[in-house]
């Protein structure tokens, strides 16, 4: 494979997938790994550049809510209002398949997974194409999503020929994704879109986010999202001092933090949003730099349930996970 390519050139990205090439391309949460959703074979390039198991299904992107209830049979009535209120965005919806895509995409559930995101790149190319895209987050399996297209360059770059540059994500966290138990929702992943905000909706909605036997969602599987590093979750908020010298601490806001750990902020002011937006981001840096471990502890819950969604990504994220020292 020629030298993967970064830049900002729609139509080239277009004709890439066109062509069944996989693209990753930016979205307002993380960047995906995109192929055209009706072709097997690039489906099944995205499965093989990223290592992901075959039995993990792919969320489906689409232009228009129109075009994702194509795709989907016996909508339940709280399906169309929360297309409505939050699509174009950080939604995923599982719906009944009506079978128009590939069981590899599915991976033989007969459900599929729905989103029309908002970034204006990606709309803009869902605008040049006549077909859905398949698309993970861009990343080897298990590993932290990127959020840059430098990101996806570290770690994809010579095995896709075009990294659509838009820039940072504006959210930096994955889609909430809600499927129904009849026409009950059910969260079957925190994400970017709050619970405070589907519950403006869905006042009544079950959350569903481990599934041992059955992952109906299997980004519920419990170690994923990880540095290759150790990550050490603290339960309770008595940190203890470093125990050698290269630890780094992941705070947020005034968090108090021993002496002689590197301090990787999430957010100075406890501004949840923006933590979110860093926290990948500073995995990564975790990863790349000196230190050997990261000792972090749960988020203060908020009214919105961001911390929520964070602290399950830190929880996914330990290597380790401690409740009493
Ligand atoms: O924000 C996002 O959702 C990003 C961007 C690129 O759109 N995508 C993303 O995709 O996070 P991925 O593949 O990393 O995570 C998708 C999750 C997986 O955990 C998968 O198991 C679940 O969606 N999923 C897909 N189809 C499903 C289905 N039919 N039923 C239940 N879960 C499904
Ligand atoms: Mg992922």
């Amino acid at each position: 494979m020629r030298e993967t390519i970064i830049g900002m050139n729609v139509s080239l990205a277009a004709n890439l997938l066109n062509e069944g090439q996989v693209v990753a391309v930016p979205t307002e949460t993380v960047y995906g790994l995109a192929a055209n959703a009706l072709n097997v074979s690039a489906v099944m390039d995205i499965f093989r550049i990223k290592g992901r198991p075959e039995f993990d299904p792919l969320i489906v992107h689409c232009l228009n809510k129109e075009q994702a209830f194509s795709y989907a049979l016996n909508l339940p009535d709280l399906a169309f209002k929360l297309a409505e209120s939050f699509w174009p965005g950080p939604l995923t919806l599982v719906l009944q398949s009506n079978g128009e895509i590939p069981s590899e995409v599915t991976s033989g559930l007969p459900t599929v997974a729905l989103r029309v995101p908002s970034h204006p790149l990606f709309q803009e190319l869902l605008n040049l194409l006549n077909f859905p895209l398949a698309a993970p987050s861009a990343n080897p399996f298990g590993y932290v999503s990127p959020t840059t297209a430098e990101h996806v360059y570290a770690q994809l770059g010579s095995k896709i020929p075009y990294i659509l540059n838009g820039g940072p994500c504006q959210y930096g966290l994955e889609s909430t994704i809600v499927g129904f138990d009849k026409d009950l929702p059910v969260i079957l992943r925190l994400g970017a879109l709050t619970l405070k905000e589907i519950k403006t909706i869905c006042p009544k909605l079950k959350i569903q986010l481990k599934s041992l036997s059955n992952p109906k969602s299997p980004g519920q599987l419990s170690v994923h999202y990880a540095p290759s590093k150790k990550v050490i979750f603290i339960h309770n908020q008595d940190v203890p001092p470093p125990s050698h010298s290269n630890m780094a601490f992941l705070s947020f806001g005034g968090q108090p933090i021993p002496e002689g750990y590197t301090e990787l902020s999430l957010s100075k002011n406890g501004d949840y949003f923006e933590a979110a937006r860093n926290l990948y981001k500073l995995l990564r840096t975790f990863d790349s730099g000196p230190w050997s471990e990261l000792v972090t502890t749960a988020l203060p819950e908020d009214d919105s349930g961001l911390a929520m969604a964070i602290n399950d990504r830190l929880t996914r994220a330990a290597a380790q996970s401690i409740t009493h020292l």
